[in-house]
């Protein structure tokens, strides 16, 4: 996610690509990384055809020199996309979107598009598909067709299928022959750092500027984070064997402004034994310091993350190391194998034949093997601890939704966290990364622990007018972004302002034990300032009681709110919640606006593009 840039900028790719002999470049849309990561391999997989490629954030480059890729033998752009929120492009593809729009002439460029997605969103794959379009609307030859992942199931299985079938395209179009090498190469040199850098010049978990935990200068962002104290932390469950956390970050000084509905970043850590183990089980030293830096010097990434640091800050704070590894990371690491059958599974693993895909399925996948336990199931298989280091994805921020107003707490910001423990097919236990990390981050009188966070501005507002009615459906820590807007609106009618009709749709399993905020909300009801308050129990009763169902015995209500212009929010769980909490309001439209389905969904369409119906939702 953060690229290091020490050279000059350039903004011709087909400069560089001209002047370094290549002729694929990759454009990505990455949020995670995981686009770019792919963008990576296909860069890699050129090799295997005679091709040279380069993996290109579009953010660094003019898009107007695509045209000219054409003058380029044997050329091809392939665009790999992630979709974000409700079908935005990622923050570095904006530009791309927008160039997209324009009308130009793109004939004699080869294209192919790979998608990001996640099918529990409504907008599945939008911008792959966008692109897709696009430039076939611009006179692109498409060389093959639009790969569509879906994050919610295996996207890996879905990148090495798509992979499959677009080869051969490729080879195709321009008859070229695979020359059947398929050589694992390095993308970084080591350099091991002996006793004389300094602490000073080493990092030690700074997402990109060395030393900025320790000297905190605002403007803070996703480079710059805040070292936030965590001044309370507590249980809101009362028993049952959930954990939700209510914790407050202190951001007094720091210049940090907020809206309620925003979300807040947190950098997060891996546990320290998983760390050690790996330490353990590659016989290293984690203190030792070292570099890696990028073999291609036209790289604009020099570094995979930064460095110089040790290895137990690289596996701590900078790469994943609980998510299943990836098929390429096997292929890469078989090598290490000096017992052949280990080799020939691993390479099976990575390969894309069926029995392969299904290997990989069951050991990586279903049983939610991390790069350790994959390690512990192969002893012969001992790769040195910086290839493993270059391979493994970064480590992620993880986002909440802010479940406070600065109009209220103007010096803090809020979070509502669920505690994310499960345990494996194979009875291994595992801890969600942040939660985790947060879970342990308890204050006492004397010391408040810190967590480097910074603030994403978001799209979920309250209506500009206070009167405007509006709707909150939010069960679970679907709440949280709520919880901000009743305080803001709290704040005004305290003020003496008029406020409009709340209403709030919250479920959870128990009204006894996770009723979160259960205190809060009968006050604000009491009060006034919720007008409703609709609860659903999932577990209390003989049967499953939830949010929609009581939407469903208030049709009414809500078909007055939206026709006096309010506002309707759904927050939570993107997988089932949201698209049921849909389908209901779809049914309150079409039954109570006397709307065919179409004319409901059109009715739906235009309250999202006024920014009256707006989801906030996670998987
Ligand atoms: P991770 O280490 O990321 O682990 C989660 C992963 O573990 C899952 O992706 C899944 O692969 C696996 N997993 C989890 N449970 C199981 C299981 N039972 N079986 C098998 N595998 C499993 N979360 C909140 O609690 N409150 C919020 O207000 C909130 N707001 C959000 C707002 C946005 C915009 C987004 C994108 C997310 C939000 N989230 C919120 C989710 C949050 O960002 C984290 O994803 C969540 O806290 C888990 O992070 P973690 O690092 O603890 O878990
Ligand atoms: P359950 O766990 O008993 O199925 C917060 O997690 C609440 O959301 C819980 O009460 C949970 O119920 C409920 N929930 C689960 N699936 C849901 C869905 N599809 N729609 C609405 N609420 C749901």
């Amino acid at each position: 996610m953060t690229v290091q840039r020490t050279q000059s900028f350039d903004p011709s790719f087909i400069g560089k690509m001209k002047k370094t002999g290549r002729n694929v470049v990759i454009f990505y849309g990455s949020q995670t990384g995981t686009a770019e990561e792919f963008a990576g391999r296909l860069a890699k997989d050129c090799n295997r055809y005679g091709m040279k490629g380069m993996a290109a954030d579009p953010e660094e480059f003019d898009m107007d020199d695509l045209p000219q890729l054409k003058d380029i033998e044997n050329s091809l752009v392939i665009f790999v996309m992630a979709t974000y929120g409700e079908g935005d492009p990622t923050d570095n593809a904006h530009e791309l979107h927008e160039w997209l729009q324009n009308d130009q002439d793109l004939e004699g460029v080869t294209y192919a598009v790979f998608g990001l997605g996640n099918k529990t969103y409504e907008h599945y794959n939008a911008m792959a598909i966008f692109v897709d379009e696009r430039m076939k609307k611009l006179n692109a030859t498409r060389v093959h067709e639009v790969g569509l992942g879906d994050d919610d199931a295996n996207i890996e299985d879905d990148f090495v299928t798509w992979r499959e079938g677009f080869w051969p395209a490729v080879c195709e179009k321009f008859g070229i022959e695979a020359t059947g090498e398929d050589i694992s190469m390095r993308q970084y040199t080591l350099t091991v750092h002996d006793d004389e850098i300094s602490k000073e010049k080493t990092f030690r978990g700074e997402p990109a500027r060395l030393n900025s935990f320790n000297t905190q200068k605002p403007p803070f962002d996703a480079k710059n984070p805040f070292m936030a104290p965590v001044i309370v932390n507590k249980e809101l469950t009362k028993g049952g064997d959930r954990s939700v956390m209510h914790i407050e970050l202190d951001i007094t000084g720091s210049k940090i402004r907020y809206e309620a509905g925003d979300h807040v970043a947190i950098y997060p850590i891996n546990d320290s034994e998983l760390v050690e183990g790996i330490g353990k089980r590659l016989g290293v030293d984690l203190d030792v310091v070292f570099s890696l830096d990028n073999i291609d010097e036209e790289a604009s990434k020099k570094h995979p993350f930064p460095n110089p640091c040790s290895y137990r800050t690289a596996l701590t704070h900078y790469l994943d190391i609980t998510s299943r590894p990836r098929t390429h990371i096997l292929k890469d690491l078989a090598e290490y194998c000096t017992d052949t059958a280990d080799k020939e599974k691993l390479l099976a693993m990575a390969s894309s034949t069926d029995e392969g895909k299904r290997l990989y399925n069951e050991y990586v996948w279903k049983d939610h093997r991390h790069i350790l336990a994959v390690l512990e199931g192969i002893p012969s298989l001992n790769p040195p601890i910086d290839h493993l280091c270059e391979l493994l994805p970064r480590l992620n921020v993880r986002y909440y939704s802010i479940s406070s107003s600065p109009k209220e707490h103007p010096t803090s910001i809020h979070v509502t966290a669920v505690l994310v423990e499960y345990e494996t097919r194979i009875g291994v236990k595992m801890n969600g990364v942040a939660t985790r990390y947060l879970s342990n981050k308890l204050p006492t009188d004397s010391l408040k622990p810190t967590v480097p966070i910074y603030v994403r501005k978001s799209q979920f507002r309250l209506p500009f007018r206070s009167t405007t009615p509006v709707i909150m459906v939010g069960p679970g820590t679907g709440l949280a972004p709520f919880r901000g807007f009743i305080q803001s609106r709290d704040n005004e009618r305290k003020q003496g302002k008029k406020v409009g009709q709340m209403i709030l749709y919250f479920g959870c399993r128990y009204k006894d034990r996770d009723f979160i905020y259960q205190d809060e909300i009968e006050q604000f009801e009491s009060e006034g300032t919720l007008s409703k308050v609709h609860t659903a129990f999932s577990r209390d009763g003989p049967q499953k009681v939830y949010v929609q169902h009581l939407m469903q015995n208030n049709k009414e209500e809500i078909w007055q709110v939206l026709e006096e212009g309010g506002h309707i929010y759904v927050c939570g769980d993107a997988r089932n919640m949201a698209r049921d909490v849909h389908k209901c309001l779809l049914d309150v439209i079409t039954s109570l606006g006397d709307k065919s389905t179409n004319e409901a969904e059109d009715y739906i369409k235009k309250l999202q593009q006024k920014g009256r119906y707006a989801q906030d939702v996670w998987s």
